[in-house]
C-alpha cells in the first residue's frame, strides 16, 4: 500500500512513524505547508519521501490521510475522492457544513472512493455506531476542559463569563452540536465525529463544562436507544508535540490505518 499524509505535525508525525513500521506499507509521501516539517520527518523514516503536494501522487496512491487543518481538508477531500482514492480525515469539523458534506459524500459514491473518519479523541464510538444501526433516542457529549483550553472563546466573553474566575466545575454551554461547533471551534472534531456517526448535528446534544482542576480534555458520551443505554468516559492525555491535541487522536489514526490495511479486524 502507498500512503500520502498531508500534515506532519503531532498526528501526522506519529502516524507516519507507525506506518513506516508496517510491512503492508510500501511507500509514504509526506507533505506539509511547512516544507521543512515534511523533509525532517521523511529523513527519520525508511519508506517516506517529502513531496510539495499530493496531486501527482494521486495517480498511484491507495490512501490519503489528512492530518493538517480544516482548511486543508476542505480543499483536498474533493480532489482525492474525485480521483477515486480513499481518504482518512482527522479534521472532521469540515463535515459540519451540510452542503459540503453531502457534496463530497456524493462525489465519493460516484467514484467508489471512501471517506474514513477514525474515532479520534473520544471513546464509545463503537457502541454509538452499532446503536445507529437501530433507533437512537438520545446522544449527549459532555466535554470538560481546563480554563486555559477555552479562554479565548468569543461566545463566553459575550456571555460575560470570565473563565479564570471559575472555581468549581461549571456548565458554560448546553445545546445542539451544530451550535456548539460554531461557538467552540476547538471542540469541533469530537462533536462532529459523534454527530456524523449518530443522529446528526441538530439532535446531538453538547454540554461544555469548565473545571479549573481538569488537567486535560475529557469527554463523556451518553447514548440511549432501542439497544439500551451506554456511557463512555475518556480522560485524555495531551500529545507531547501539540498540547491542544489529545494523544488518543494519533493512536486512533494508527489503529484505523491498521484496520484499513489488514484483512482481519475486531470491533467496529
Ligand atoms: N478527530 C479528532 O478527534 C482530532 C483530535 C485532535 C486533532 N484533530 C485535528 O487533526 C488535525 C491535525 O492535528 P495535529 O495535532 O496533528 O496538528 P498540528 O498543528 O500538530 O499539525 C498540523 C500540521 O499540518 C500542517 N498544515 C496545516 N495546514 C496545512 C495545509 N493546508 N497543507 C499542508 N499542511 C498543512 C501544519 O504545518 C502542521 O505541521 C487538526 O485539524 C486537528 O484539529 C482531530
Amino acid at each position: 500500500m502507498r500512503l500520502a499524509i498531508v500534515g506532519c505535525g503531532s498526528i501526522g508525525g506519529e502516524l507516519a512513524e507507525a506506518a513506516d513500521g508496517m510491512t503492508e506499507v510500501k511507500r509514504i509521501y509526506l507533505t506539509d505547508q511547512r516544507g521543512m516539517a515534511a523533509e525532517a520527518l521523511a529523513s527519520k523514516l525508511k519508506k517516506a519521501v517529502a513531496v510539495r503536494s499530493i496531486e501527482q501522487e494521486l495517480y498511484h496512491c491507495d490512501l490519503v490521510i489528512e492530518a493538517a487543518s480544516q482548511e486543508a481538508a476542505r480543499e483536498i477531500i474533493p480532489k482525492v475522492v474525485g480521483r477515486g482514492v480513499d481518504i482518512m480525515i482527522m479534521s472532521v469539523g469540515v463535515l459540519v457544513d451540510d452542503d459540503y458534506r453531502n457534496g463530497v459524500y456524493a462525489a465519493a459514491r460516484n467514484t467508489g472512493a471512501r471517506i474514513l473518519v477514525p474515532s479520534g479523541a473520544v471513546c464509545g464510538t463503537d457502541g454509538l455506531s452499532s446503536a445507529a444501526a437501530g433507533k437512537i433516542d438520545k446522544v449527549e457529549l459532555i466535554t470538560t476542559k481546563n480554563p486555559s483550553g477555552i479562554a479565548d472563546v468569543k461566545y463566553l466573553k459575550e456571555k460575560g463569563i470570565d473563565v479564570w474566575k471559575i472555581t468549581e466545575p461549571t456548565v458554560v454551554f448546553q445545546g445542539a452540536a451544530r451550535e456548539a461547533v460554531k461557538f467552540f471551534p476547538k471542540n469541533v472534531n469530537v462533536a462532529a465525529t459523534v454527530s456524523v456517526m449518530g443522529i446528526g448535528f441538530d439532535r446531538t446534544k453538547v454540554t461544555i463544562v469548565i473545571d479549573p482542576k481538569a488537567s486535560a480534555n475529557s469527554h463523556e458520551l451518553i447514548v440511549k436507544g432501542e439497544f439500551g443505554e451506554m456511557t463512555s468516559r475518556t480522560n485524555n492525555v495531551p500529545s507531547s508535540v501539540n498540547p491542544s491535541t489529545s494523544h488518543l487522536a494519533a493512536l486512533s489514526a494508527i489503529s484505523a490505518l491498521k484496520r484499513i490495511i489488514r484483512n482481519d479486524w475486531v470491533g467496529i
